[in-house]
């Protein structure tokens, strides 16, 4: 495709906001600023300028190391995207526009707006993949899509922002910036969403009706919301500001901030943000269960990220100290080395209940390793790069001993009582985990996510070779007749698999796999925010 030649080395993508903000064109179809705001707000928190200082690369220096062939490196890249074009031409045959495809029935299946999330969620990876043709094709589609207020019901304002809103942004910004018709997109989910922040407080409404909202209808906060939901609009609403001009979306989450920032030392295990929170109020006091796990999760991956796409200037530094802040507490009352049969020097991110440290680990949280690396390398602390080492090779670890070479979604472990050195080691032999609370493995990307931050962090080639044992393990038991589906107990032998694959395995989990096996200046850490779906934003000034 000719439009999008040029790829990556001519950008056109904007080094600093437009002036005047760009405004939508909407083709005719339902346009969300024209619905009256009930809380309009006087004056907007404005993006920093400025010149950003001189900061350490995120990214190992791979340059010192010489090139040498990589046919082994390229076998298994080209392995990662057969399994991709698999998915993909089934869904395009056999679910197209619809939000899943069922890898079993080879049927389709509406599951998160049916807006088409695995169309709109894998546009990126398609044109990392260098599927050109399949990108164009899928952009004509996705422009079709209306976000108007036909959904009868509520849906998650926090699924659409992470998957729509960050696909659209995702696949405008590694494309160049060179076709309108994504940035136009992004602003119409954008404005969908920004419609959920119009309550009295301005802070979001979570579940969220849009014909409530078109008839004029107020809806309000949820007095118990998770707070992954409450705070992780922050890396797309900023982006998009700084690719429109347009500064309402990133006043929007600095008012969220703010009130976590406020509330950070006053919660039960000050530093950390609860499960639970009352946004109506807004309090973030009164619950008990803290962890970095599930429900938690983006609230501090944000944090970091933050930092990084605003170029270290102006609310960085808030964002800064409120990630140390947060993770000085998640490092000391959230994680544990588990007793292995071979005395692995690893940490399990975990819970926290009522003042109690729990020895429970899930597939979930192990994105805590590729954010505690991340932030070790952008807030030059040592510490937390090895943090995040242990807890990636934790995750590797449990892959790799797990039966079947899948790590469960959530899982027990005998904990050693301090995080440095363990009294007792479990006998050769004996199972990994002390209970399995939930044995599925739903096509999740956060093992493999981990070990490509580690990857370009370090440098080291072992994090690939890990890769691999996991994408053999997982490819092979996951293949279906239409795709790759969810095991519903992979500490069974053979495993059985369901009707399942959610648009994460097409958007996050292959990206990264085919990520670690390319060029690490391919989507270069330094030059790239990754959202919370594996959706890469361009970092400004570079
Ligand atoms: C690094 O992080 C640790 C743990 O959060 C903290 O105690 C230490 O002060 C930090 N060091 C620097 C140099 O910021
Ligand atoms: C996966 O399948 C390939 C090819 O069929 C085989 O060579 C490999 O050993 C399998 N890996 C695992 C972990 O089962």
């Amino acid at each position: 495709m000719d439009a999008y030649a040029g790829g990556y080395k001519s950008h056109l993508c904007p080094k600093i906001p437009p002036s005047p903000a760009l405004t939508p064109d909407t083709q005719g179809r339902f346009n969300w600023r024209t619905v009256k705001s009930h809380h309009p707000i006087e004056q907007y928190s404005q993006l920093p300028s400025g010149k950003p200082s001189p900061r350490p690369s995120v990214q190992y220096n791979f340059k010192s190391v010489p090139k040498e062939s990589n046919e082994r490196i390229d076998s298994r890249r080209d392995a990662v995207r057969e399994v991709f074009k698999r998915c993909w031409n089934n869904y395009r045959e056999r679910a197209w526009t619809k939000d899943e495809l069922g890898p079993i029935s080879g049927g389709a299946k509406d599951t998160f707006g049916s807006w088409g999330a695995t169309l709109v969620d894998s546009l990126d990876t398609l044109w990392i993949m260098d599927l050109k043709q399949e990108f164009a094709e899928a952009i004509d589609a996705a422009t079709k899509i209306d976000f108007g207020p036909k959904i009868d019901g509520e849906i998650n304002v926090f699924e659409t922002i992470i998957r729509y809103l960050g696909g659209f942004l995702g696949a405008y910004d590694v494309s160049g910036c060179h076709d309108a018709r994504l940035l136009n997109k992004a602003i119409e989910v954008a404005d969908l969403a920004y419609a959920a922040f119009d309550t009295p407080n301005r802070m979001p409404v979570s579940r969220w009706n849009p014909k409530k909202a078109v008839f004029g209808e107020e809806q309000l906060p949820a007095e118990s919301m998770l707070i992954a939901e409450a705070a992780s609009a922050s890396v797309e609403f900023t982006r998009l500001s700084q690719l429109t001009g347009d500064m309402r979306y990133f006043d929007a989450i600095s008012r969220v901030t703010n009130v976590l920032d406020e509330q950070q030392a006053s919660t039960k295990l000050p530093g950390m943000w609860p499960i639970s929170v009352n946004m109506r109020k807004p309090d973030l006091t009164f619950d008990g269960f803290f962890g970095l796990g599930a429900m938690a999760d983006s609230a501090y991956e944000y944090l970091p990220k933050m930092y990084q796409l605003l170029n270290g200037l102006g609310p960085a530094t808030q964002y800064q100290k409120m990630y140390e802040y947060a993770m000085s507490t998640a490092i000391t009352h959230t994680m544990f080395r588990p007793m292995t049969h071979d005395k692995a020097d690893i940490l399990i991110a975990s819970g926290n209940v009522n003042g109690e440290r729990e020895s429970k680990g899930q597939h979930l949280v192990c994105f805590a390793g590729g954010m505690f690396a991340l932030g070790g390398r952008l807030f030059e602390n040592t510490t937390h790069i090895n943090v995040g080492r242990k807890l990636s090779n934790g995750c590797a670890w449990t892959y790799k001993n797990a039966p079947n070479g899948i790590m469960p979604e959530v899982f027990s472990m005998t904990a050693c009582s301090t995080l440095s050195v363990c009294e007792y080691t479990a006998p050769a032999g004996s199972s990994p985990f002390s209970e399995v609370g939930d044995g599925r493995y739903v096509l999740r990307p956060e093992a493999i996510e981990s070990m490509l931050y580690m990857y370009r962090i370090t440098g080291e080639s072992k994090y690939q070779d890990i890769a691999w044992g996991m994408f053999e393990a997982v490819s092979n038991l996951t293949r279906t007749e239409f795709g790759n589906a969810a095991i519903s107990n992979v500490m069974k032998t053979p495993v059985e698999t369901y009707d399942s694959m959610e648009s994460f395995w097409l958007a996050e989990t292959l990206k990264y796999f085919y990520l670690i096996f390319s060029d690490p200046s391919e989507i270069s850490l330094d030059e790239f925010v990754l959202n919370t779906e594996a959706h890469p934003f361009r970092i400004p000034h570079r």
